[in-house]
């Protein structure tokens, strides 16, 4: 069972204020306060909110290039994941102002006041700004994310899908696993351990709806279950927080109708 308040242990505490950048002449400045959580497991002591000033007139000018610029110029210490930098590996997603999202594709200018960057919610915390997501991706996996067919591979050419086919796809295939839905979703938090959550389930209508793919019952049975499916109650957190504008809340709703037609 999920606590609802955090153990006094690991209640964030305030930092480290960094020192303000140096002024150079002819070079006007413009300063932004950015608080970011830190944990690291090998020191004892509660986690802090450091406060962190840096210039936005020479920083990129997404999130992510600021938070860079922290641990390039900064504090080395700082630890986060990211890869691609163009919204499509997934690996910063962390929550900034209160909202789960990509650091990447987050424009700096569009937030106001200070800006408070904390790991993604309900998450065990690695160090900083990385959850651990190992269970998410355990979830993964038991859906078997891979296509199954029992027809004949054709040799040398690629297994054909009509254009409507295809199209079935959309909104499902272009999931980058970030996880800004299953960390927002109130369920997800509560039974976590047992209810696959939107990112998972997501992904498992991606595959039962492949027209390439002969293991739909075997799919749909697996989720007949009080938790891994049914403990969404349409809330549509995931929806809002999704950065690639997919909607996993319809596509757990339409399992549920998968679920009708099976049996
Ligand atoms: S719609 Fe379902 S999966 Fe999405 S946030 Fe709500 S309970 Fe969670
Ligand atoms: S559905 Fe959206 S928020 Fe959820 S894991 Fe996929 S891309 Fe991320
Ligand atoms: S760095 Fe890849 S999505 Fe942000």
């Amino acid at each position: 069972m999920a606590q609802l308040i955090l153990p006094k242990e690991a209640r964030p505490k305030k930092g480290k204020i960094w020192n303000k950048p140096a002024k150079t002449e002819g070079h006007e400045q413009n300063l932004q306060q950015i608080d970011i959580y830190r944990y690291n497991p090998e020191k004892i002591g509660n986690p802090t909110i450091d406060s962190f000033y840096i210039d936005l007139n020479d920083c990129g000018p997404m999130v992510l290039d600021a938070i860079i610029k922290i641990k390039n110029e900064i504090d080395p210490s700082l630890t986060f994941r990211r890869s691609c930098r163009e919204g499509v590996c997934g690996s910063c997603a962390m929550n900034i102002n209160g909202i789960n999202g990509l650091a990447c594709t987050t424009h700096i200018d569009e937030l106001k006041g200070v800006i408070k960057i904390y790991p993604l919610p309900h998450r065990e915390v690695i160090k900083d700004l990385v959850p651990d997501v190992k269970k998410i991706y355990e979830q993964l996996e038991s859906i078997e994310p891979w296509l199954q067919s029992n027809r004949k591979m054709p040799k040398d050419t690629e297994q054909i899908q009509s254009p409507e086919e295809r199209e079935t796809l959309d909104g499902l295939y272009e999931c980058i696993l970030c996880f800004c839905c299953s960390t927002s979703c109130p369920s997800y938090w509560w039974n976590g351990d047992k209810y696959l959550g939107p990112a998972v389930l997501l992904q498992a209508y991606r595959w039962i709806i492949d027209s390439r793919d002969d293991a739909v019952v075997k799919r749909v049975k697996a989720l007949e279950d009080p938790f891994k499916l049914y403990r969404c109650h349409t809330i549509m957190n995931c929806t809002q927080a999704c950065p690639k504008g997919l909607n996993p809340a319809n596509a757990i709703a339409k399992i549920k109708d998968e679920m009708i037609l099976e049996f």
